[in-house]
């Protein structure tokens, strides 16, 4: 349609994409094939099939498996921001979470300059900007997190190739049975570091995990929390103090089956309970979607028209860690 059309074009800034999760298909199976990292098919149409998070899950984790020196993130990088900008993309703040490949050997340094020389080349050609947000993964333990934002806080006194794209830390992967209190530390150690804070909450955790999140770790943000709307209370207070979320709608109907369908997502009930929910793909490639996409089907389901998702694409510009001068040059 010609809305489906104009909100493609439309320049749309993102918040919540993992930037593992934007890896064409085609490129898992060249780089396993030259790594020799045998997979469950080579048949790009069938790579990414899982029926629920934990499933969804593991595919990622294939998909990360196959990244396994710097010129594979700078390649990761490199076509992330270019099939982004196709749709629209003007300006993003992209997860990566590297504790699997720090387990397996990899450095720190390597996977930030391997994607910061693809996000340059990718920038110089099509004028979209990519920044980082480095994810612990609570698999891996609180430990784990500390370690990492340990090194990034070397790193960047360093003044490690790439650093300056750190923007931030978060943290993502399960939710289940796991207290996000217990990362305090690793969240006390980003702050004093200078990083700003953000984390997945609420997409299978209850409101008081996203509380937590908030108020014992010090995030600035939410991704996802989906499970705010459960506590009305808590769904004020975010309004009022206008704490963004990053929501994304589609990815919690493909990844986590939480809906039947995009019409029984809580996305315009929490729009217009006042909460800063900005529209984000979250793992654009293992979930066949693009921004575009993500922007035209919210319209079309919940009866958006083309300005009520220009309010909904400023409110990413103002949910953003840009400085004021690049967020007002945006707008
Ligand atoms: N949830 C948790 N971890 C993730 C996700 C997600 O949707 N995508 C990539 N890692
Ligand atoms: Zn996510």
């Amino acid at each position: 349609t010609a809305l489906a059309a104009a909100l493609d074009a439309l320049p749309k800034v993102e918040l919540h994409c993992h930037v593992e999760g934007t890896m064409r298909p085609a490129t898992v199976v060249e780089l396993a094939t030259r790594a020799g990292i045998p997979l469950p098919t080579t048949d790009v149409t069938e790579l990414y099939s899982y029926r629920s998070l934990d499933e969804f899950l593991s595919v990622f984790w294939l998909v990360q498996s196959t990244l396994t020196g710097r010129d594979d993130w700078a390649r990761l990088g490199y076509e992330s921001v270019l099939d982004a900008a196709a749709h629209g993309r003007v300006y993003a703040e992209l997860f990566f979470t590297p504790a699997r490949h720090l387990t397996a050997g990899s450095r720190l340094r390597d996977i930030v300059a391997g994607l910061d020389e693809g996000f340059a080349a990718a920038e110089a050609e099509t004028g979209s900007t990519a920044m980082l947000i480095a994810d612990i993964d609570r698999a891996f333990g609180p430990s784990a997190g500390v370690a990492m934002v340990d090194e990034l806080g070397d790193l960047r006194r360093g003044g490690a190739t790439g650093m300056q794209r750190v923007l931030g830390v978060g943290m993502d992967s399960t939710e289940l049975g796991i207290d996000p209190a217990s990362f305090r530390d690793a969240y006390r150690l980003a702050a004093r570091h200078g990083f700003r804070l953000t984390g997945h909450q609420g997409e299978n955790s209850p409101p008081s995990a996203i509380a937590t999140l908030v108020d014992v770790l010090g995030a600035e943000r939410v991704d996802h929390g989906l499970s705010l709307v459960a506590d009305p209370a808590l769904v004020a207070r975010f309004a009022a103090e206008r704490i963004p979320l990053t929501v994304c709608p589609n990815s919690n109907i493909r990844i986590a089956n939480a809906f039947g369908s995009l019409a029984e997502h809580p996305f315009p009930a929490m729009r217009s309970a006042g909460l800063l929910a900005t529209l984000n793909t979250d793992d654009p490639a293992l979930t066949d979607l693009d921004l575009g996409y993500e922007y035209a089907s919210a319209a079309d389901t919940f009866g958006y028209s083309f300005d009520d998702m220009v309010t909904i694409a400023l409110d990413g510009i103002t949910a953003s860690w840009l400085p004021a001068d690049d967020a007002r040059a945006l707008r």
